[in-house]
This record gives structure tokens, C-alpha cells and sequence, in this order.
């Protein structure tokens, strides 16, 4: 049996009915909104060995159906049942897996975890190697490194250093194929705050140069090379929760930025963090995101972390060559957290995982165990399967046929979708579209 199999097997309606009054109150009691940013203690960041090559079917949506139940037969019908709604006397209550979409099953095989479990880090991928920078280790403690994995001998090889100014998490990054450009992003751990300084990696000497500094700083601006130009927009301002709507680019070749300064450009309609910034066909596409997030809380010497409002969006944005935005199809939900999530597959873009918007009873987070597909030629979504848990802010690559994810912050289980314990894990699936 998988590490993620049936935890809750199909139970009596009796016995599932108490679980979900269980949540239910488990939720509303929890509601001072204190879990949801949390980190597992540094002791279950024990990641298994690297030779424990596993399969399982992901199946977690299959266990929903267990805790979505009416209690009150005489208030039930099926329209509401079948939106997984769960009607009480007084008000109706949404199962904790409401969100969940239907998506087929497909076989993950268990790869080697990273060497360190990362949140909020980046990564690129260039030909068979998938660069991983940065990341939170745990809320007080972020990574300056770059662990590489090798997708010819499916392993974790080359560790290098970033350079010490550089941001740590929330990252602005883009490549060219050699080089890879660094931008903004957060300056140390909890909720601390942004840098503006801008570095390129030529990721065949190892070397680090630095570009001028972002205009402002932002956290996890939607970043791009488009036409000879790094782009850069949205993020989040200075206080980490007010949505930027600014663009700038610059002019870049080699490594080298051509110009002194950043340019403005036409401002993005909606601004906000965690969004995937894709160039493919010579489009330019922002997708998904949030506006707000955590912020430090004032006064705090660790500057830790609060949350704040935050509303996710599955809004989709396109540029073309007559640089006015265009708004096309939004994703099947909401989805944020995705910015490192995707790869181009056949004429696609495909996202794996995020958080969607929170629960509207428990206001707890939600994370997202979908893969998504966007056909660039209809310019429409579906959804094509499910990772083996819910994840956010995960890291995907693909090579010779295979999906590959890492990192981020999964599930509770497969009946809780709230976010815990911050992973290096990797897995793969053959992908057929
Ligand atoms: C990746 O693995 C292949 C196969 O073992 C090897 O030939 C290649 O040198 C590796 N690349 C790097 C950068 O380590
Ligand atoms: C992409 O298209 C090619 C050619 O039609 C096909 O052989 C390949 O299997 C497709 N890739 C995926 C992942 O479906």
C-alpha cells in the first residue's frame, strides 16, 4: 500500500456522517486562522531515502466521496449532493473536498527527493536539467543554493551557491536556454522584506553577474523573456499584501542587459503574486495568481507572519504583437502558487497543483491536486489528471515523455486539503495527451 493510500475506506453513511460533523466543528473552532501557514516541525521533514522508488495511483479524489454525505434526508436533493454540498437545519456546509474537480487517475512513480524540502522556491528547466533555487526550508529558515536534477540518470547531482544579496524566496525568474535571469523576490525568512536586486546565472561556467535593480521591488512578479526583452510585472508591492500593477522590461542578450534601465510598459489589468508567466507561439500569457497575501506582522522583530485577506484568481492574460491585453478563457477554478508549476507540452501549457480560493465556511486554505492543460490553438482548459496529493508552489519539468514534480507544500491526506508539510519529494508520470 502507497504511502497516500485509503486512509478512509468507504465507511457506514453512519460513521462518515460524525466525520464530517467532526470537520465541521474541527473547522469552525479553528477558525482564529492560525494553521493555515503552517510548517511542519524540522522532524517530519524526513524525506525517504532516494533508492525507495515507489507507484502508486493517485487517488485521493475517490476518497472524497466519503465525507460528502446529507445527514437530513428530508432536507436533501440531488443537486446538492452532487455539488458535494452538505445541508444542516440551520445553514449548509461545504465539504472540505468541495473543490476538488473529477480528474482521471494516472501512475506516479516515486523518483529521488530533492536534497532539501523547499515552498516558495523557483525553478527552470534547460534540456535534461531542472534547476531549483531557493526556497523556504521551513517558515524561520530559507535555502541560498541551487540543487540541479539530472533527467537522463533521474538523479540529484550539482549544488551551487547563490550569490548573497540575491532574493530567497518569491522570485521572478526566466531563461533563454544558457542564461537564467533572478528578479526581486524576499530577502530572508517569516514575512521579511523585498529586494529589487536583479542577477543572471550562465548556467555553463556557473557564474553570477548582476542587472540592474528592478525599479521597485516585488514579491513573485510574473516574469518573462519576450522578444529580446525581460519582462516583469504584477507581484506584490513592499508590504507583501498590495497587489503591483506595474510592468517594466529591459532589453537582455547573453546575459547582458543592453539597456541602463528598466522600461515601463502597458500595466497588467490585475496585479498580485504567484501567477505562471509563459511565453509560447510568440504569446506572452499571465495565469492565475492572487491578490494579497501574509504580511509581517507590525511591530514583530522576526517580522512573522500574519495572514491577511487574500483573494485567488484563475484569470488568464494574453499578449500579443500589438501589446494591449487581451483577456482569455480563466482556468477550471481559481489557482495561485503555480508560477514554477508548468511546462509547454505538444502545443500546451500545463499546470500542476496550487491553492485555490479558501474554504468559504472554514476559511481554511485549499490546496490543488489537478493537472490542468491550456490549448494554445482554442485557447481553452481541461483537466487531464490528478498529482498524487494537493500541492502548492510546486516545482514541474518534462523530459522524454514524462511529467516530473518537486517540492512545495502538500495535503493533510486525501479528505483534508489544507496545507502542511513542506516537501523535496519528486515524482513523474508518463504523460499521453
Ligand atoms: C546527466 O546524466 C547523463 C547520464 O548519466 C550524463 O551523461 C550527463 O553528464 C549528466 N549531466 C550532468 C550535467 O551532470
Ligand atoms: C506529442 O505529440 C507527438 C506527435 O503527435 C506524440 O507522439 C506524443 O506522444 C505527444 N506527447 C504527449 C505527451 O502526449
Amino acid at each position: 500500500m502507497g504511502r497516500f493510500g485509503h486512509k478512509l475506506k468507504s465507511s457506514s453513511p453512519c460513521s462518515a456522517t460524525k466525520l464530517v460533523i467532526l470537520m465541521s466543528i474541527a473547522g469552525l473552532l479553528g477558525a482564529a486562522l492560525i494553521a493555515d501557514f503552517l510548517y511542519a516541525s524540522s522532524s517530519s521533514f524526513s524525506s525517504s531515502s532516494s533508492s525507495a522508488y515507489l507507484s502508486v495511483a493517485s487517488n485521493w479524489a475517490r476518497e472524497k466521496s466519503g465525507i460528502i454525505l446529507i445527514p437530513s434526508e428530508d432536507r436533501t436533493d440531488k443537486a446538492s449532493k452532487k455539488q458535494g454540498v452538505v445541508e444542516d437545519k440551520k445553514e449548509s456546509f461545504l465539504s472540505a473536498t468541495f473543490a476538488d474537480l473529477p480528474a482521471p487517475d494516472l501512475q506516479w512513480e516515486e523518483m529521488p527527493p530533492a536534497p532539501v524540502p523547499r515552498l516558495d522556491g523557483a525553478a527552470v528547466q534547460i534540456k535534461n536539467l531542472l534547476y531549483v533555487f531557493a526556497g523556504y526550508g521551513s517558515i524561520d529558515y530559507v535555502h541560498s543554493h541551487v540543487d540541479v536534477f539530472n533527467f537522463t540518470n533521474n538523479k540529484w547531482g550539482e549544488r551551487f551557491d547563490m550569490p548573497k544579496e540575491m532574493g530567497h524566496s518569491h522570485l521572478g525568474v526566466a531563461t533563454d536556454g544558457r542564461y537564467i535571469y533572478v528578479v526581486s523576490g524576499q530577502f530572508g525568512p517569516q514575512c521579511r522584506g523585498p529586494t529589487s536586486r536583479t542577477f543572471v546565472l550562465d548556467t555553463e561556467t556557473k557564474k553570477w553577474k548582476t542587472m540592474p535593480p528592478l525599479p521597485f521591488p516585488r514579491y513573485a512578479p510574473a516574469t518573462q523573456l519576450w522578444r529580446g526583452r525581460l519582462h516583469v510585472m504584477g507581484g506584490s508591492q513592499e508590504n507583501r499584501h498590495t497587489p503591483g500593477l506595474e510592468h517594466w522590461s529591459i532589453a537582455v542578450k547573453d546575459g547582458r542587459a543592453l539597456e541602463k534601465q528598466w522600461r515601463n510598459e502597458i500595466p497588467i489589468p490585475r496585479g498580485g503574486p504567484h501567477r505562471a508567466c509563459v511565453v509560447v507561439n510568440d504569446r506572452l500569457f499571465v495565469i492565475g495568481g492572487q491578490e494579497g497575501d501574509f504580511m509581517a506582522k507590525p511591530g514583530s522583530p522576526i517580522f512573522k507572519c500574519s495572514r491577511r485577506h487574500e483573494v485567488v484568481y484563475g484569470d488568464v492574460y494574453m499578449l500579443d504583437e500589438e501589446m494591449r491585453w487581451k483577456v482569455v478563457t480563466p482556468m477550471p477554478k481559481p489557482n495561485s502558487h503555480i508560477e514554477f508549476a508548468w511546462v509547454i507540452v505538444n502545443n500546451s501549457i500545463i499546470v500542476t497543483g496550487g491553492t485555490t480560493e479558501k474554504h468559504p465556511v472554514t476559511k481554511r486554505m485549499i490546496l490543488v491536486g489537478e493537472i490542468f492543460q491550456f490549448h494554445l490553438d482554442s485557447l481553452r482548459w481541461s483537466v487531464i489528471g490528478k498529482l498524487p496529493y494537493r500541492v502548492k508552489t510546486t516545482l514541474a519539468g518534462f523530459w522524454d515523455g514524462y511529467l516530473y514534480f518537486t517540492s512545495g507544500q502538500r495535503d493533510r491526506g486525501p479528505d483534508n486539503p489544507q496545507p502542511k508539510k513542506v516537501i523535496g519529494e519528486m515524482w513523474r508520470t508518463k504523460l499521453t495527451l
